[in-house]
């Protein structure tokens, strides 16, 4: 099996927690580093977010590290609405033993970058690699694989225009979309498509492990959210789409695109413009169009009950 080299940059986030222990806990991957950015939480929360993830999973090999508190652009900052106050569904947690790196999280990129081809993960806003790739032009091509899941191609969840990834930062999204690093984008149409029930919750705590409950406990008020908002307990596995991707990069049916940023407009601020032409089909940039969720909670179940 071939592993992939990866790093996550990441706004933990209920659903950024579960993709980030479905990547430490696959053997595909070899995570070695986190970068956290602000988002679905300020910075000191998705950064000690990260940490508290290493340290439930064991992992402290992996470097933990703040990127940018602010976006590049303007923006408005999100309510504890959707992921708690605290960015992880207002848990219980002790003082992580997991340090953040004293380095800056783009400079984590950047020097990871240069000592070997790197694939990234992007699961939040894209500040930390717009500000990577306008500092550090020259690793843009160290980079094997950007998969970012943002954007929509027909309807926001921030806005009607806007999903929140693009949405928190539109200069930062137009800035990471005008390089040249191959970009697999898994937007709001394709993760919709993935999602875990109540279920899948109750199997996570019958685990009887640590993991296990934590994911059930995170999960629960992530739930209720989506109650409120869709009329549906089915809690959507926005972030894990990406990080699928690279474990099955065959399961996820794609196609070539070219996708435009909108940074302007009183409405539309935010919008991901997805244009599907067929002479796009040979395009750097890839859209993720659909997936099997069976298939997908199989293997997610498999690598969390695999944690001790
Ligand atoms: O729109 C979904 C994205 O916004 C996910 O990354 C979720 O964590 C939130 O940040
Ligand atoms: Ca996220």
């Amino acid at each position: 099996m071939s592993v992939t080299r990866l790093i996550i940059d990441t706004d933990p986030g209920v659903d950024d927690a579960i993709a980030i222990l479905l990547a430490l806990n696959s053997p595909e991957l070899n995570v070695v580093a986190i970068t956290a950015v602000a988002g679905n939480s300020p910075l000191s929360d998705t950064a000690r977010n990260a940490r508290r993830l290493v340290d439930l999973a064991g992992r402290a090999d992996v470097v933990v590290a703040a990127g940018c508190a602010e976006p590049i652009g303007k923006t408005e900052y999100a309510s504890g609405e959707v992921h708690g106050n605290d960015g992880l569904g207002d848990l219980e947690w002790d003082e992580p033993t997991t340090q953040l790196d004293p380095r800056h999280g783009v400079e984590v990129l950047r020097d990871l970058l240069l000592e070997a081809p790197t694939t990234i993960v992007a699961i939040g806003p894209l500040t930390n690699l717009a500000v990577l790739a306008q500092r550090y032009p020259e690793v843009i091509d160290h980079v094997e694989q950007l998969v970012v899941m943002g954007g929509a191609s027909f309807e926001g969840n921030v806005t009607p225009a806007a999903e929140f990834n693009i949405w928190f930062d539109p200069e930062a999204a137009a800035i990471v979309f005008a390089q040249s690093w191959p970009i697999t984008l898994m937007p709001l149409d394709l993760t919709h498509q993935a999602f875990l029930t109540d279920e899948d919750l109750a199997t996570f705590r019958a685990l009887g492990t640590e993991v296990g409950r934590r994911c059930a406990d995170m999960l629960e008020p992530y739930a209720t959210f989506h109650e409120r908002w869709y009329n549906n307990r089915n809690v959507i596995m926005h972030d894990a789409m990406a990080v699928y991707e690279l474990l099955r990069p065959d399961a996820i049916v794609k196609q070539g695109v070219v996708v435009h940023v909108e940074t302007e407009g009183q409405h539309g601020r935010g919008a991901t413009f997805i244009d599907r032409g067929f002479h796009y089909a040979d395009s750097t940039v890839q859209v993720g169009v659909r997936v099997n969720n069976d298939e997908f909670r199989t293997l997610l179940h498999q690598r969390i009950a695999n944690y001790n």
